[in-house]
């Protein structure tokens, strides 16, 4: 399947989970096998030779960077929602497009020095990609790249990781 009929799966859904949010829900495009494998070869395009690990971000980040994992032969950092961890590296707090969160990262999972490529679906407000960049510099590693499906550039994520790489499948 091309790409652009792979992102077409993507559905738009007004005032979710706020009102005045258009939350773009990748479900339908998950759940598509060849829109899947075609959002997750060119994911998989994105990042760069020199990576080591990739980090996903819970919970749709988990099935790219799996995916892509599987694709490029790299293993996955499960960058985790608070309160899920037995061991915890480090904890960053960030605030959301809609409400606050945190990021944790497992102990004895990233080594000083490795490169980082970092997985998730959507760019919104860069909070997430952000924190996540800082959990894993926190624990030495090298951040190499940002890949996202879709970045909502209206509301300027990129601001928040200057002079990082980012590449989005798709921007609007
Ligand atoms: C969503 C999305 C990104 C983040 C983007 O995650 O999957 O991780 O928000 O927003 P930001 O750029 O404003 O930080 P969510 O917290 O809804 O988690 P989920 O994947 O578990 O549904
Ligand atoms: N979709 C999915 N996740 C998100 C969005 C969205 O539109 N905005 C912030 N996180």
């Amino acid at each position: 399947m091309e790409l652009a009929q792979a992102l077409g799966r993507i559905a738009e859904v007004p005032d979710f989970p706020e009102p005045g949010v258009l939350f773009r829900d990748l479900s339908p495009l998950f759940a598509d096998a060849a829109a899947f494998a075609a959002v997750t070869d060119a994911l998989a395009g994105t990042v760069d030779p020199g990576v080591d690990l990739l980090a996903g971000v819970e919970a749709r980040g988990f099935l790219l960077a799996a995916a892509v994992g599987y694709a490029r032969g790299l293993g996955v950092a499960l960058v985790r929602k608070p309160g899920k961890l037995p061991s915890v590296a480090g904890r960053v707090d960030y605030a959301l497009e809609y409400g606050t969160a945190s990021v944790e990262l497992p102990t004895g999972i990233v080594r000083p020095g490795q490169r980082v490529a970092v997985l998730d679906d959507v760019l919104a407000t860069g909070g997430t990609v952000a924190a996540t960049c800082k959990l894993l510099e926190d624990a030495g590693a090298v951040v190499a790249g940002i890949s996202v499906v879709v970045e909502l550039a209206g509301l300027g994520g990129r601001a928040l990781v200057p002079g990082r790489e980012v590449r989005a499948l798709e921007t609007c």
